[in-house]
């Protein structure tokens, strides 16, 4: 609508709907304002940080992103999808196939080797098992841990298993997770600056093929490194900040 008329934009590109969009959005617990009014455009292809101090709404707000959490008002669509519209067995297709979740604490099963609980990413999609596993694998070695695919979680160390879950959030069956959501809740929390600086340089690496990337971190040098940081104070979004030329 405001490109110029030498400058016409290409028909697929006028199509696409943002990858998500928050408007007016808030979540209450109670008396407690966990979000208040956040409106948010998140574009394909995107690297953002989330910052603020704790309990200033930043899990809030990317489990509303991630349809984890539903607002007490405002609209939130993904992938052009009005979310609250959605039946809930859509909502679950919805998941299965462009959101990926990465948490501080990682949640792999005891026992199973990691080759499994990655392929289990994609039990909703219903892709037949033979098919899962080899996506699995392939996802594993992306993350750098082709030679641990039997290995069970108590044989890894912290760093390893975070990218077992990166490697999990990203299984899609396409095959280079374009169009896919990646959330990560201070992914590297938990974790030595060493494996932690791996974590992170994965997530860059995987936004470069495409991948749309929203991470939540307390550390303001990381936050740094980020092309667009999001600033939360009490529930609302207090700055929307991009480093680097303007597109
Ligand atoms: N289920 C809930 N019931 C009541 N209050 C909640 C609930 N979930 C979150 N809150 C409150 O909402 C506010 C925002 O919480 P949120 O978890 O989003 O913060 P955060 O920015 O992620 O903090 P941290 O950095 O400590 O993880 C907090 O004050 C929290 O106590
Ligand atoms: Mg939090």
């Amino acid at each position: 609508m405001n490109a110029p008329a030498h400058a016409p934009v290409r028909a697929e590109e006028e199509q696409a709907p943002p990858l998500v969009e928050l408007r007016g959005v808030t979540r209450r617990h109670g008396g407690v304002t966990a979000l208040r009014g956040a409106t948010l455009t998140i574009a394909r292809g995107e690297l953002l940080a989330v910052v603020g101090p704790s309990g200033s709404g930043k899990s809030t707000l990317l489990n509303v992103i991630g349809t984890l959490d539903r607002p007490t008002a405002g609209v939130v669509r993904v992938d052009g999808h009005d979310v609250a519209a959605l039946s809930d067995r859509r909502l679950s297709a919805l998941r299965a196939s462009t959101i990926g979740f990465v948490f501080q604490q990682f949640h792999l099963a005891a026992g199973v080797p990691v080759l499994d609980s990655v392929a289990d990413g994609l039990l909703y999609g219903g892709t037949p098992r033979p098919r899962r596993r080899a996506l699995a694998e392939a996802a594993l070695r992306r993350v750098g841990l082709g030679d641990r695919l039997r290995h069970r979680p108590h044989e890894l160390s912290g760093g390893e298993k975070q990218r077992c879950a990166i490697a999990r959030a990203v299984l899609s069956d396409s095959p280079d997770g374009r169009g896919r959501l990646l959330l990560a809740d201070e992914p590297t929390g938990a974790l030595d600056s060493a494996s932690g600086a791996r974590v992170l340089s994965l997530l860059h690496e995987l936004n470069a093929a495409g991948t749309t990337v929203v991470v939540i971190t307390h550390d303001r040098e990381l936050a740094a490194a980020f092309p667009r940081r999001i600033r939360l104070k009490d529930g609302g979004i207090t700055a929307d900040e991009t480093t680097g030329a303007a597109v």
